[in-house]
């Protein structure tokens, strides 16, 4: 395949060259094309001694080949990793002031940012107004990593490793590469023979946790749930090859941390209420086979909250709390479907009671939510939340039994994209 690997400018630049090699190893001609800024970071000879061809950055190099159409015309796939703000804004307007961006315009295959940039800038909403306009185009914008940033802070804007972005980039054009790619480097004949990647080249998004809904600046109405189901699941999807966003409500940090590492890491969002956990989902299911809600949302929030500190007034007893309704997540995107043939699927968390089992509740909501699949299991007493295994019967929309799971978390994830699996066209 002949893939163009645009570069700009920002310190993860660095794995640009380790993504360069990897797709050279896999048989693929690559031409980078580097941002100015992107040479401050890495010097063009790596890229050249790396790719074998020559690194240009202005449309005035090599004027008669009219290589500032011609790259972007003749590749099969376009990577950009890492993409910064800037390269996206320029991106988003239609800018054509340097040989990336041209070839941007002049692309006819599928193209793929790989973002990387502090927290504050993803999360501006410049940025996220670019990613949206570009991702309404068909732009692939691959949702950055979680993780240690180039300072001391943390949080969402890593480039994923290069292992992931050339898996999910490959896997836009032809699963099959990805297949090939995930089991010659890493696995024994013999483990290959056995593992199941029956999901290879499919993007799932994975919501885990509890929300928490401020009260005021320090005080939430939380739940219990320890997002272990959720964080099961996204590692069963990834081993079976699937490309996988964990919308991470409120999850410890070891636990989210099961995710980052390994052969095959997810990407995480990190989210905190209904609100943010909605946004992300949304976002990252727009381009998803499947969106799993295993995280636990809260059904309410206060109607209002102030920027101070709730005081008590001595002998006046406590303010009460106003709550408004959330919107339920599940249901939107069970009723909306942000993409063809996606499958959709729930949780239900009950404890049966005098109207009815855990059953009898389950086969109300499967009903209720619209979902393509949805797992009940019975809480309360020790079971499910905070707990290490799990018991879970799936049903489908119509509220029919169509699986029973139990036993360790990541075995009852199992079943459940086994389930799915049967749904996927
Ligand atoms: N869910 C959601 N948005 C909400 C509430 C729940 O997406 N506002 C999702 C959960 O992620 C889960 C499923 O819906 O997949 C079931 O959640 P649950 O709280 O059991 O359902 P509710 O509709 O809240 O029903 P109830 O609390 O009355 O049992």
């Amino acid at each position: 395949m002949r893939i163009l690997l645009g570069v700009s400018g920002g310190i993860a630049a660095y794995k640009a060259v380790l993504l360069l090699r990897l797709l050279r190893e896999q048989g693929h001609a690559v031409r980078v094309i580097p941002t100015r800024a992107a040479l401050e970071f890495v010097g063009a000879p790596t890229f050249e001694a790396l790719s074998g061809e020559p690194v240009s950055t202005e449309v005035f190099d090599d004027v008669p080949g009219v290589q500032h159409v011609a790259l972007g015309q003749h590749a099969d796939l376009v990577i950009v990793a890492p993409a910064t703000a800037d390269l996206m804004a320029r991106a988003a307007a239609g800018l054509a002031d340097d040989l990336l961006t041209t070839t941007l315009l002049a692309a006819r295959c599928p193209v793929v940012l790989a973002p990387a940039m502090h927290t504050e800038m993803w999360d501006h909403p410049a940025t996220r107004a670019n990613v949206a306009t570009l991702r309404e185009r068909g732009v692939h914008v691959i949702e950055p990593a979680s993780g240690r940033l180039t300072g001391k802070d943390t949080g969402p804007g890593r480039l994923p490793d290069p292992e992931e972005i050339a898996r999910e980039a490959l896997s836009l054009v032809d699963p099959a590469l990805v297949e090939q790619s995930l089991v010659e480097p890493v696995e024994t004949p013999a483990a290959a023979a056995t593992e199941n990647l029956d999901l290879a080249g499919r993007r799932v998004v994975v919501s885990a946790g509890g929300t928490r809904e401020a009260i005021d600046p320090v005080r939430f109405i939380g739940n219990r749930s320890s997002g272990r189901q959720g964080v099961a699941l996204a590692q069963a999807a990834a081993a079976r090859g699937a490309v996988v966003t964990l919308v991470a409500a409120n999850l410890a940090a070891d636990v989210t941390d099961q995710v980052l590492t390994g052969p095959r890491p997810c990407s995480v969002v990190q989210v905190e209420s209904t609100a943010e956990l909605r946004e992300a989902v949304r976002a990252a299911g727009a381009e998803a086979d499947v969106v799993v809600m295993a995280a636990a949302v809260a059904d309410f929030r206060p109607a209002a909250t102030p920027d101070a500190k709730i005081k008590k007034v001595p002998g006046q007893g406590p303010a009460p709390i106003q709550l408004v309704e959330n919107p339920d997540i599940l249901a939107e995107l069970a009723h909306e479907r942000l993409r063809a043939d996606q499958v959709v699927v729930g949780f239900a968390a009950e404890t049966g009671d005098a109207t009815g089992s855990v059953l009898d509740h389950g086969r109300a909501k499967a009903r209720r939510k619209g979902a393509d699949l949805i797992a009940v299991n019975a809480v309360g007493s020790g079971r499910g939340f905070g707990t290490e295994s799990n018991e879970v019967t799936i049903l489908d929309g119509a509220g029919d039994v169509v699986g029973l799971a139990s036993g360790t978390k990541r075995e009852v994830a199992d079943a459940l994209w086994d389930a799915v699996a049967k749904l996927l066209p």
